[in-house]
């Protein structure tokens, strides 16, 4: 039952965990229906770790990653996200909370009748406290650090899936989420695009101070992880050996 968690991040304790799940269960469907999908999951995540998730199909991965990401209530045990328990909060608590993660997925999700920056400059709506000259500035300045500046002004159904994807990075990061949630961010795309997002996405968190949470099957990225945790028929363990993680 012991929480998983780096030297590192050990040595940095005093600060409390952005993410701290303790004997997570959590089942699907009613009744006789009723399977569980997640075993007993502890969890300790702290600011600016890079954690990346693996693990064969339907283990659990995705389903771990939308409770982290208050998208879905938790049934049972303890999920703190940002200091806040999960188990139990309200419909306000997980909409607050929401506004401070970052979704990025495997399928970008962009509103294709928008532009690049309207894409990004969306993101930041969903948040009250921004002038409409600060949103374009900050949505312009993120364009830039994706290197899309020649692609701003483009319809999201012009682009190429590995522009898509960097819109949704620079979407993802323009509010500066204390935690970014990514499930396959590389999956749709080559080898060379795939590392240039990861290696976007690194860069950015570093100089945001983000936790990232990535669930991959791409073992091309893994050594972008200060930490890999492998989950198995919905239970996680840390994994020995990253090098036996490619298959
Ligand atoms: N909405 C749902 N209703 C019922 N069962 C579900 C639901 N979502 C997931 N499951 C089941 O829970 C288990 C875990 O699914 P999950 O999507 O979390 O796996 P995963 O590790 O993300 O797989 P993959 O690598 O294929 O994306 C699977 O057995 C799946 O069938
Ligand atoms: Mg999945």
């Amino acid at each position: 039952m012991d929480t998983l968690s780096s030297p590192a991040a050990t040595a940095a304790a005093v600060e409390q965990p952005v993410i701290l799940a303790q004997n997570l269960n959590h089942y699907f469907g009613q009744g006789e229906l009723r399977k569980q999908a997640l075993f007993d999951i502890n969890l300790e995540i702290q600011a600016g770790e890079i954690i990346i998730m693996t693990g064969p199909s339907g283990s659990g991965k995705t389903t771990l990653l939308t409770l982290m990401g208050g998208l879905r209530s938790a049934q049972e045990g303890s999920l703190k996200l940002l200091g806040q328990e999960i188990q139990g909060a309200t419909r306000q608590q997980l909409l607050q909370l929401r506004k401070q993660i970052g979704y990025i997925f495997q399928a970008h999700n962009l509103m294709t009748f928008l532009t690049a920056k309207q894409n990004v400059r969306m993101a930041l709506e969903l948040h009250d406290q921004y002038g409409r000259g600060d949103m374009d500035a900050m949505a312009t300045d993120m364009i830039r650090a994706v290197g899309l500046e020649n692609r701003t002004d483009y319809y999201a159904e012009n682009l190429s899936g590995g522009q898509k994807q960097r819109v949704a990075i620079a979407r993802a990061l323009v509010s500066r989420p204390k935690i970014i949630l990514a499930d396959e961010p590389t999956a749709a795309l080559d080898k060379k695009s795939g590392r240039d997002v990861v290696n976007l996405m690194q860069q950015l968190a570093q100089e945001q101070r983000c936790t990232i949470l990535i669930v991959t099957h791409d073992n091309r990225i893994l050594d972008i992880a200060d930490r890999i945790v492998y989950m198995e028929d919905g239970r996680l363990a840390d994994h020995p050996d990253p090098a036996a993680l490619v298959h």
